[in-house]
């Protein structure tokens, strides 16, 4: 199983890339270009993630295999919504496989990194919003333990859409 490791700055442009392929064969098929453009505009690129990767406020973590990326998460603390009741909520913001590895424990390990970081800067609850045409990841975040509470609004570009809520209590 590949190694997870906190991502660097240097990690930046790679990350960027990685994260908008894993975004737009994710979820390319499903919505329009301009709705994809304009999110993949806002969310990924070396200055940004480079910006995400230098905020405190923000861990990412990165599972390379042979010097390629093939896997990305980043938690992050911040405002949950109404329906997330915590002390300190953390927040799974992305968690991105690549395709040939999915199914192979990557997200798992990703998961557990996220959840034992959480812990470790004194959350008591983790939540993430998954778009409700997402089955495998609502399957793959029930498997660890997470459980629907609400939803909310996830606007794409300009499309509003429904991201189902969901929570784990930790530590
Ligand atoms: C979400 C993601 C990180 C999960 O990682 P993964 O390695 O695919 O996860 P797993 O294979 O361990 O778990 C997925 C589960 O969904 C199941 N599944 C697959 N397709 C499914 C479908 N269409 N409907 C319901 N369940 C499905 C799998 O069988 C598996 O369950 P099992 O272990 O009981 O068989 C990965 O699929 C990914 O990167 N997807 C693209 C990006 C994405 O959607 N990120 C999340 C955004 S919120």
């Amino acid at each position: 199983m590949p190694d997870i490791r906190k991502a660097r700055i240097d990690d930046a442009k790679a990350l960027a890339l990685f994260a908008e392929t894993a975004f737009r064969a994710s979820f390319g098929a499903m919505n329009t270009a301009e709705d994809m453009d304009a999110h993949c505009r806002s969310s990924y690129g070396e200055a940004i993630q480079a910006a995400e990767i230098a905020d405190p406020g923000a861990v990412a973590f990165v599972s390379e295999e042979q010097n390629r990326l093939i896997g990305y998460a980043q938690l992050r603390w911040g405002k949950a919504p109404d329906c997330v009741v915590a002390r300190s909520p953390a927040e799974i913001q992305r968690i991105y496989v690549a395709q040939d590895w999915h199914g192979k424990g990557v997200a798992q390990a990703l998961m557990q990194a996220c959840i034992d970081e959480a812990v470790q800067r004194g959350s008591d609850a983790v939540w993430l919003g998954v778009w409700e045409r997402n089955p495998r990841a609502i399957a793959f975040y029930g498997k660890s333990g997470f459980v629907e509470v609400g939803d909310h609004t996830f606007t794409l570009g300009g499309d509003p859409q429904r991201d189902v809520v969901m929570v784990r209590s930790v530590g």
